[in-house]
């Protein structure tokens, strides 16, 4: 929240409770002119339709003390919680806070009570139905809305079914890309390599990925390329797990394959990233999604 937002809350939260108050105490001071009617009630001096008359009752006393007593409540309440712009309120309450206290006390009850499942190796966990059923309802409430509720992937996000890895497929690096999360960090090579030296790199690309190319514009995007790329994606273009710099021979694109997707990752570069699990999820739901996720590679396809 911007300085001018935080004093806009809190200006017209304290100005309109300062209104109202004084609202009340100058009505309750302001004399109406009385006069009494026939039947010797009190009245405004009012009168319509000849003999509609305004009494003039006060407001309650109880109801006046409540209006009060909710002006306080609410002065107390904005100095201990959050609520007046910026300020955190005294108690350092804040609802992400009881979010994350109430999501770790769930994953603690969790872990002990799948503990000894999951206890299990990894290998084994993918093979047990129960651990699965629990991964897959796991999976589509958590990882579904990137990876897609059939974990094939989408444009930016890995499909995650076939033998294809980036961070490796290793029952244990598997498990580190979901309980730690990953960070890609592939570089943009904008301003290093010209438009045209661009395109040729990404026909060498292609070229790699076993299509059939312009041999000339291919035989000068390598001499970029074991330049520029060779360090990450390998000589020989079959990549780095440790890097998260992937298989390049495989023609199995997170970015897409075409020529402008080739040149628009080789200019800007990629940062995708797999959002860390071990907060989120804690370790046994964890290792339930990750059993799940290797289960699906252990009958998946190559494509
Ligand atoms: C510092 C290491 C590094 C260098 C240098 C590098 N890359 Fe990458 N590259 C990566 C990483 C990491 C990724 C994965 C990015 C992601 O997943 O967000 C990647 C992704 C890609 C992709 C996208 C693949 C897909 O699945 O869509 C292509 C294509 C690519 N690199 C080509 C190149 C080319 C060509 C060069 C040289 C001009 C190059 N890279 C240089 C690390 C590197
Ligand atoms: C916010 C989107 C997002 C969510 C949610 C997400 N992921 Fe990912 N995940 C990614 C991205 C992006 C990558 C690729 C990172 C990169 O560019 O290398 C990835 C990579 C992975 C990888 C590594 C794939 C490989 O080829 O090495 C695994 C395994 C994985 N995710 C599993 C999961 C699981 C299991 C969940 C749910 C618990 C999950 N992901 C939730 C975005 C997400």
């Amino acid at each position: 929240m911007s300085a001018f937002w935080h004093w806009f809350v809190v200006i017209i939260t304290l100005a309109f409770t300062a209104g109202m108050v004084w609202l009340f105490i100058a009505t309750g001071k302001t004399k109406v002119p009385t006069g009494t009617n026939r039947e010797g009630q009190e009245t405004t001096g009012h009168v319509w339709d000849e003999d509609l008359e305004e009494l003039n009752n006060p407001m309650p006393r109880w109801w006046l003390w409540l209006f009060y007593a909710s002006v306080i409540f609410s002065l107390v309440y904005l100095v201990l919680y959050p609520g007046l712009g910026r300020f955190d309120g005294v108690l350092g309450w804040s609802s992400e806070g009881q979010y994350r206290e109430e999501r770790a006390a769930a994953n603690a009850a969790f872990d002990e009570r799948f503990g000894e499942l999951v206890a299990m190796p990894l290998e084994e966990l993918a093979a047990h139905p129960g651990a699965l059923e629990a991964g897959r309802n796991l999976f589509r409430t958590n990882c579904s809305t990137c990876h897609g509720s059939d974990a094939r992937g989408a444009r930016g996000y890995p499909n995650l079914t076939n033998n294809h890895w980036i961070w490796g497929g290793q029952p244990d690096q598997v498990w580190t890309s979901v309980y730690e999360g990953r960070q890609a960090a592939m570089p943009g090579f904008d301003g290093a390599l010209d438009e045209q030296e661009i395109t040729r790199t990404a026909v060498f690309v292609q070229q790699l990925a076993g299509q059939s190319v312009d041999q000339t514009m291919a035989a000068a995007g390598r001499r970029h390329y074991d330049m520029l790329c060779a360090a990450c994606h390998g000589p020989d273009g079959t990549g780095n797990p440790a890097l998260g710099a992937p298989d390049l021979t495989a023609g199995i694109y997170t970015y897409g394959s075409s020529i402008d997707d080739l040149r628009h990752t080789i200019r800007h570069g990629r940062q995708g990233v797999m959002p860390a699990q071990r907060d989120l999820l804690g370790e046994a739901r964890s290792r339930l999604v990750t059993a799940y996720v290797l289960s699906l590679n252990m009958n998946g396809s190559d494509d």
